[in-house]
């Protein structure tokens, strides 16, 4: 392999420091709550996202119905689907009765008595997704030690909540750091799947078995007040063999027992399994046709009163295969220098570690390579064993999943649509973006059902550049006039066209045969709102319900936000293609009739 190339394969491994993934519909929080500041204040308040401060939407809450069709939208920072490396996506969601976003900033304590009640799981001040007992457990559980740390001298203390992308075991709400980093993971977790989204697609066989939606999982069963009573003293065994000896006091016959036990799956099917789609580097934006990248969930049946969405971003290096790298490849601890024993030498074309060595292509942190023979002037790589596979993460607000409403059949499609972004310029809103709809051209029948939604916050960033009263979000949907100058039909779908791309007027709807009271609804928010300052919408609420509508009929009808549509700063549109509804088959009586005569004829 010539030297050059060698080089570039090494740049695979250059990270910036946070890179990220953002949830953009529904809203990513990033541990924000309900912030005026561009920073967050609290980057471990629920979940570790490993992102800059910058990132999360405010609070605001959305329910959906059963079997509806959701557009989950994110955009992620370093590369997925592309060449330069290796990518997961993981969606999840997580349902409990407990599952909040809280009242204030702090993070939940992980000591009952600092709680109201002596019960955090129910101090409702404190956002929580995983509950006490989950964090307990991973607290005190030992870690695998048959993972992959590289080089990094791991926390002697040699629990769950060390890893090597937190080698501090830092606390982030009750988020369990080892099994936010590893998946699938080995212990019970609340987290269901809903798709893996992946490079390599042969995994997906792998994936689909493990899942935990479909196989349970084993633990060693301690009881919680033993746990809470010795904390530290205890180390809960994380394989059945040290389960079955464990007793606390140890060695005391009285001594409380350890009992393996296996948590069923959550019965649920094997989640989707399918190749991610592309995006670039160095760019936290659209994929590959100018548009987000998404992926099209249609909601469960759900008892639980609450639930979060989860979307973790794995990357991984090519240099080496992560997947098949173990604790055997850890550096030796009294060489550490010598970095990770990775066969990077054989990847990198060297006959042995010690050539590679000698020209410093070893895995460790910012090794000094010398690519040309003879030449004594290294280059340091930005190498870091931390990133080299590296988990990314960001989680939705709480949102409810409702049944649908009687009269509605249960097969009948139900599409989502909601509002992304939040108030402010490109740049002011950057990682989380300018206002859109979602999806922005929905494609459905006369027959479907379109749930009109949106949240928002009355507590933007005051500075942020936007219509109406400072710091809030608010929408309408307003039929736009139809063309004017005669530039591209901007029509492609079926039916009837209403209202026209481009222009940033509303129709004139004087003597309109489209259903005015429908119309009405939604250019005013009605009924949430049917007084005061509604000329930008003020005085609605940051949140808005228009029910279960069905469209008058096929056609293309082009909308906008009134207030927001701001024509070169900010453009707020979207458009509903109402196919028609496929007529039912026709039967052809002729060849039903040869079919009858063909049989009586056999039988006689
Ligand atoms: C990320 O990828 C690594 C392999 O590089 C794997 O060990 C780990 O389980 C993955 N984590 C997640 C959350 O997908
Ligand atoms: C989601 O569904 C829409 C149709 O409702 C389709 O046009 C789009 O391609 C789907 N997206 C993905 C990623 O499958
Ligand atoms: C609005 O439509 C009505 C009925 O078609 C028409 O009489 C009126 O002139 C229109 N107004 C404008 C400004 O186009």
């Amino acid at each position: 392999m010539s030297p050059l190339s060698c080089l570039l394969i090494c740049s695979i491994f250059l990270h910036d420091a946070l890179a990220s993934i953002h949830l953009q519909n529904p809203r990513g929080s990033g541990n924000r709550l309900d912030e005026p500041n561009r920073e967050r204040r609290n980057r471990r308040r629920l979940f570790d996202s490993q992102a800059n401060d910058r990132q999360g939407y405010n609070v605001g809450n959305l329910y959906y119905y059963q079997g509806s069709k959701l557009q989950v939208e994110w955009t992620n920072q370093h590369s997925c689907g592309g060449d330069n490396a290796n990518c997961e996506i993981i969606l999840q969601y997580m349902c409990s009765n407990n599952v909040r976003d809280g009242a204030i900033l702090t993070t939940i304590p992980d000591v009952p008595s600092r709680c109201e009640n002596g019960n955090c799981d129910t101090d409702i001040k404190f956002g929580m997704h995983e509950d006490f007992e989950s964090y307990k457990r991973c607290r005190l559980r030992s870690r695998n030690f048959g993972l992959f740390v590289g080089d990094i001298r791991m926390n002697r203390d040699g629990r769950a909540r060390f890893t090597r992308q937190n080698t501090r075991g830092l606390r982030y709400g009750y988020e369990c750091p080892e099994e936010r980093d590893y998946y699938p993971y080995w212990h019970p977790t609340p987290w269901r799947d809903i798709a893996v989204l992946t490079n390599d697609v042969s995994r997906c066989d792998y994936y689909k078995a493990q899942s935990e939606n479909v196989k349970g999982r084993g633990y060693c069963y301690i009881p919680l007040e033993l746990l809470v009573a010795q904390d530290r003293r205890i180390r809960i065994p994380n394989n059945k063999a040290d389960c079955d000896k464990f007793s606390f006091p140890a060695n005391d016959p009285n001594g409380v027992k350890g009992v393996w036990k296996v948590a069923p799956s959550h019965g649920i099917a094997a989640p989707i399994c399918q190749e991610n789609q592309y995006s670039r580097d160095n760019h936290n934006g659209n994929g590959i046709n100018g548009q987000t990248n998404t992926f099209n969930w249609t909601l469960p049946n759900i008892e639980e009163d609450n639930c979060i969405f989860r979307i973790r971003y794995n990357v991984t290096s090519n240099d080496f295969n992560g997947w098949e790298t173990t604790s055997e490849q850890n550096a030796d601890p009294l060489k550490r220098v010598d970095g990770a024993k990775v066969p990077l030498y054989k990847n990198l074309g060297f006959d042995s570690r010690c050539d590679a060595s000698e020209r410093g292509f070893l895995l460790k942190n910012d090794p000094e390579v010398k690519i040309f023979d003879g030449l004594d002037i290294g280059l340091k790589l930005a190498v870091d064993i931390r990133q080299a596979g590296r988990t990314f993460e960001d989680r939705s607000f709480r949102f409810e999943v409702r049944p649908r409403p009687a009269g509605i059949p249960a097969d009948a499609n139900i599409y989502n649509v909601n509002v992304r972004g939040k108030r402010g310029n490109i740049v002011q809103t950057y990682p989380s973006t300018e206002y859109d709809f979602v999806p922005a051209d929905l494609h459905a029948t006369p027959d479907d059902y379109t749930h009109l939604q949106w949240t928002g916050s009355n507590t933007n960033n005051n500075g942020n550049a936007g219509q109406g009263l400072r710091g809030t979000d608010r929408h309408n949907y307003v039929l736009l006039h139809e063309q004017i100058y005669p530039e591209g039909s901007g029509y492609t779908g079926p039916g009837v066209k209403v209202g026209h791309f481009g222009v940033n007027y509303p129709m004139n709807l004087t003597g309109t045969s489209l259903p005015l009271d429908m119309l009405e609804k939604l250019a005013y928010l009605k009924p949430a709102q049917l007084g005061g300052e509604m000329s930008e919408l003020d005085d609605a609420g940051p949140y808005f319900d228009a029910g279960l509508m069905k469209a008058p009929g096929p056609g293309t009808y082009h909308y906008m936000c009134s207030r927001n549509n701001a024509f070169t700063n900010r453009d707020q549109k979207g458009r509903f293609i109402i196919h028609p509804t496929s007529p039912p088959a026709k039967r052809n009586l002729n060849s039903e009739l040869e079919e009858l005569l063909q049989i009586l004829t056999s039988k006689s």
